[in-house]
């Protein structure tokens, strides 16, 4: 689980300073729903600022091995002819989700209350990854499932055709996990019940209703306790996709850390669920200003301007993890440019990521000469106070977010750092390397 077919190693050039304007793509978690709620309404939904990453790519060719139409009509620009609920047909063919735990989690909660059976595989990274997560819940609506020890992929699911609502206390703090319960109860008759403890991103709650779904939620002692009407009629939409949060999270930090950088990031959405990132930088004193802040599509919107100066080690709070799940690696590498240390709680869940994230950031933390600890649920950075020595190669372990993290640790290190993968970046940000070579980054192609 190494490396793609064809790795490609590359160094980030220390010495950056970034300028200008960042336009990072849309938002891989709002990109993968349009697709599949779009292919589950009647009619024709239109998708602008659609992220063209592998992992949506692949979503949308489920889609269409489950009978809907999905068309590209320029960059960013994209139709899906949905078949309405419950008229998915049954895939000729295995589908390959990639690397994409959101894709084949969200696709299997899809097909779970349909009368045929799906296999689901993957790259290395998701056929590693666990899937009893969901196969768990989706019994429950009378969906089978067979799969390698702890429900790995490949995996084949015989949808239930009869299924029953299901009222599910999620024992993780999983959007995805949320997501396949409640997707698995549109095409069953009754309510779904799903209650998180924590809040989870909850763009299937927000999309959902806007397809036409009732989706309520209510805050309880329990915790939030979010009911699903079953079998309604999707209204196809329009959709213009939000820029990616977690995508701006690598120019924003970047530009924090390298000297003399002065970088805009527009149109950046910073639902609450999402933006606990940039909470946590301005508590570490990063200069980090929203300007412009409004409303889009009912999300709140900032131009995010990120400066470089001083920045301070801090502790993180456990309960905003999940507004910041997939933000720790490139959290930690600014941990490691700060004076003194940060420490991040109540972070397990990303031991079960595209790579386990915090294994991933210690060993190459650890190579770049800076000094980390950690526990099963949490992970210290001991800052350098702006003196990373660099100088080392990372495994990016199959991990886009792990590989542009050190690409950004590299930019502000004393020597150069090289990331074992390039190629890997595709999954989330495939103009990722162009996009910060024109904000003033430099990168060296390696021989391997
Ligand atoms: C996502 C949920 C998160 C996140 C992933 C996208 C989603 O995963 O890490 O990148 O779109 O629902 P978990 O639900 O497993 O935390």
């Amino acid at each position: 689980m190494s490396h793609s077919a064809d790795p490609r190693p590359m160094s980030a050039v220390p010495g950056a300073t970034l300028t200008g304007v960042a336009n990072v793509p849309g938002d891989k978690s709002v990109s993968h729903r349009s697709l599949l709620f779009g292919a589950m309404a009647v009619g024709e939904t239109k998708i602008t600022g659609l992220l063209e990453g592998q992992d949506v790519l692949d979503t949308g060719k489920a889609m269409q091995a489950l009978g809907a139409e999905v068309i590209q009509h320029g960059p960013g620009e994209w139709s899906v002819h949905g078949v309405g609920v419950g008229g998915f047909s049954e895939p000729v063919d295995v589908i390959d989700c990639g690397n994409s735990g959101t894709g084949v989690r969200l696709i299997m909660g899809t097909v779970a209350t349909h009368g045929f059976s799906t296999t689901f595989t993957g790259d290395a990274s998701l056929r590693s990854r666990p899937m009893g997560r969901v196969t768990d819940p989706l019994a429950m609506f009378g969906t089978q499932s067979y799969g390698r020890a702890q429900g790995r992929l490949p995996l084949t699911l015989v949808g239930a055709s009869n299924p029953v609502p299901v009222r599910y206390v999620s024992p993780v703090p999983s959007a995805q996990v949320k997501s396949a319960v409640l997707l698995a109860g549109l095409n069953t008759p009754g309510e779904t019940v799903l209650i998180e403890a924590e809040a989870t991103r909850d763009h299937t709650e927000r999309m959902l209703n806007g397809f036409g779904a009732q989706v309520t939620t209510e805050i309880t002692d329990e915790g939030r306790v979010i009911t699903l009407k079953g079998q309604p009629e999707l209204r196809p939409q329009t959709i213009v996709v939000p820029r990616d949060p977690s995508s701006a999270a690598f120019p924003v930090c970047a530009a924090l850390i390298c000297e003399g950088s002065d970088v805009l990031v527009p149109g950046i959405g910073l639902n609450p669920t999402r933006a606990g990132l940039y909470t946590t930088l301005r508590e570490m004193g990063a200069d980090l200003t929203y300007e412009n802040e409004r409303e889009e599509g009912g999300e709140p919107v900032a131009d995010l301007r990120a400066r470089c100066g001083p920045i301070k080690g801090i502790e993180v709070p456990p309960e905003r993890a999940a507004s910041m799940i997939d933000e720790y690696p490139i959290l930690s590498v600014v941990a490691a440019m700060a004076e003194g240390t940060t420490v991040m709680h109540g972070v397990k869940e990303l031991r079960v990521k595209e790579s386990d994230r915090i294994d991933a950031m210690a060993r190459g933390l650890e190579a770049c000469g800076v000094r980390v600890e950690e526990t099963e649920d949490s992970f210290t950075v001991h800052g350098t106070g702006g003196a990373i020595p660099g100088g080392a190669t990372v495994g990016t372990r199959l991990d886009h977010r792990i590989a542009m993290s050190f690409f950004c640790l590299g930019m502000a290190a004393q020597k150069p750092v090289t990331v074992d993968d390039a190629t890997v970046v595709e999954t989330s940000f495939p103009n990722f390397l162009p996009l910060m070579e024109q904000l003033g980054s430099r990168f060296e192609r390696e021989t391997s």
